[in-house]
């Protein structure tokens, strides 16, 4: 039997110590696909040993790197990944929601594939957690809680801009254990002369303010500037959180979160499985079927992309 890994997208914290327990139950069987499906279009694939994970379990990063790949929705780069893919049993895929629509073409293609939802915006649909995320917002909590003594000795207003692409799961998650004193989750959420007043009353009674605001919505000096019209005799700060979120050490919840995640995976491929993703949903894992593996499937991965470019030349 041979398996091979790929983590895609953004890294995640705790991605390694899923690698780390793939490597002590596979072993030699187990391979790594450098760079997610940059590798796999490259055939740029090594055993997963190679890559030391079981040293580096516990930091967060990916040791067999990850990348976002265009190419692989290209007819080209699809073409090169199946073929690839092909030469492995199963093929275990770490990503978000971009990653899973991949899991899901490659499924549909005949490759076995198991799917483990990571990402630190927590936006895969089928998950109700997505590794990374609790070691996200808990470097945010730390980071505003450290932030914030300095600016309440000078009575400060401090912005904090959390990561979350498309999605204010960060933001919102962080807000309700730090309780700032306004959240922009959204553009809609921005109202200056609202914000303005919370930070002004907070400035009249002598205590700082806390802003927290999702990237992506407005450039942050823009948003400051904006705001310090509104109220020009309080001193407004900026911080960008940035990739702490993703590089801090993964919290013990994620790692307890990733060892169940390695262990779901690593059923579905000794217990031949259907391509399975592995999901949290409310309090529970559990296992859901990505697409059945097409037995026999006289469809090809040409008559596949044919397909799909009609579809959406017909949008
Ligand atoms: O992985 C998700 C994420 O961290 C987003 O929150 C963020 O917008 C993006 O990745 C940053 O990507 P990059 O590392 O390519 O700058």
């Amino acid at each position: 039997m041979k398996v091979l890994v790929l983590t895609s997208g953004g890294d995640a914290p705790g991605m390694n110590m899923v690698l780390a327990c793939l490597y002590k139950k596979f072993g030699r069987k187990m391979y790594a696909s450098r760079a997610g499906f940059k590798g796999l279009i490259n055939n740029d694939i090594l055993p997963l040993k190679e890559f030391k994970p079981h040293k580096y379990m516990y930091e967060a990063g990916s040791v067999i790197k990850c990348s976002r790949c265009p190419k692989f929705k290209t007819r080209e780069g699809f073409a090169k990944a199946l073929e690839n893919a092909k030469r492995f049993d199963c093929i275990i895929i770490l990503g978000g929601n971009g990653s899973y629509k991949g899991a899901c073409e490659l499924a549909e293609n005949g490759i076995k594939t198991v799917f483990i939802p990571s990402t630190i915006d927590n936006d895969v649909e089928i998950s109700d957690y997505s590794q990374g995320f609790n070691t996200a917002v808990t470097a945010c909590v730390d980071y505003i809680n450290s932030v914030m003594p300095t600016m309440e000795a000078f009575d400060r207003c401090c912005v904090f801009q959390v990561m979350g692409r498309y999605c204010g799961e960060i933001a919102k998650s962080v807000n309700q254990i730090i309780k700032c004193d306004y959240l922009i989750q959204a553009e809609s959420d921005i109202d200056y002369n609202k914000i303005a007043e919370i930070v002004k009353r907070q400035n009249g009674r002598g205590r700082a303010s806390s802003i927290i605001i999702k990237e992506n919505i407005i450039k942050l000096s823009t948003f400051i500037k904006n705001l310090a019209e509104k109220c020009p005799k309080i001193e407004i700060k900026g911080c960008i959180i940035g990739y702490l979120q993703r590089g801090s050490k993964p919290t013990n919840k994620e790692i307890e979160f990733a060892k169940q995640f390695a262990s779901r995976a690593i059923s579905a491929v000794t217990n031949n499985y259907k391509c399975t993703a592995i999901v949290f949903k409310g309090e529970n894992f559990e296992n859901i079927e990505i697409l059945p593996i097409q037995e026999n499937s006289k469809k090809n991965v040409l008559e596949y992309i044919t397909k799909k470019i009609k579809k959406t030349s017909k949008k």
